[in-house]
């Protein structure tokens, strides 16, 4: 796999558009993860500071997609402000680990779902890989609910995988392959 690529693209689902973050994107960025929500279920750090959004958007993200990855900020269709960022890693070696947030805001419209659907449609019949996955907290009610309704399929919990926060946690996996029903209608 190389590790130059095209341009990253702009992908459109019915409520968002995926897009690259920008180096304007910070403010918002440093604003929504303030959020207790993100900064308890997610692994950003903690306090997060405006340094902290300005290096995910100027270097994090765009490292990212250089290296065969993608981090894009979800933007509400309806608005066209970013309201959330998702990405996926291990896109080389055909599993992307997908992770999100929306800013707490915009929660409650269905905008994590249709982000979710719209990169794991990318992933599968674009990026050609053979699974995307995601791990979520069992306590995490609100991701457990977006992993289901985007189509995937929960494989299992598996023990002490995860450490976040200093603690370490078991996590529901969740996966959708290209044959799976749901996969057909991303
Ligand atoms: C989890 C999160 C991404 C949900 O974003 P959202 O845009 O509000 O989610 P959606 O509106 O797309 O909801 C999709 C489904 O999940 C349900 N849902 C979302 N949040 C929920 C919550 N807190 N409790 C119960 N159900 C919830 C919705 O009702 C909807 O269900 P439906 O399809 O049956 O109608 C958002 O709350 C968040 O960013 N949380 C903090 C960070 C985080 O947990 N990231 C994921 C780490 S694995």
């Amino acid at each position: 796999m190389t590790t130059v690529r095209d341009v990253q693209p702009v992908l459109t689902g019915s409520k968002v558009r995926l897009r690259p973050w920008t180096a304007d994107d910070a403010d918002v960025v440093f604003a929504a993860c303030q959020d207790a929500e993100i900064q308890r279920w997610t692994t950003v750090p903690s306090p997060y500071t405006r340094a902290d959004a300005v290096g995910y958007v100027t270097t994090f993200a765009p490292r990212a997609w250089e290296q065969g990855d993608a981090v894009f900020a979800v933007v509400d269709a309806a608005s066209g402000e970013p309201v959330g960022s998702i990405g996926a890693h291990g896109i080389p070696d055909g599993v992307a680990h997908v992770g999100y947030w929306v800013a707490a805001a915009a929660r409650g419209r269905g905008l994590a779902r249709d982000a979710l659907r719209t990169l794991a449609r990318w992933c599968l019949r674009e990026a050609g890989v053979a699974r995307v996955e995601l791990v979520v907290d069992p306590a995490n009610t609100g991701s457990l609910r977006v992993a289901e309704a985007a189509g995937f399929t929960a494989e299992g919990t598996l023990r002490q995988r995860l450490v976040v926060r200093g603690r370490r946690i078991d996590v529901v996996m969740y996966s959708l392959l290209p044959g799976d029903a749901a996969a057909q209608d991303l």
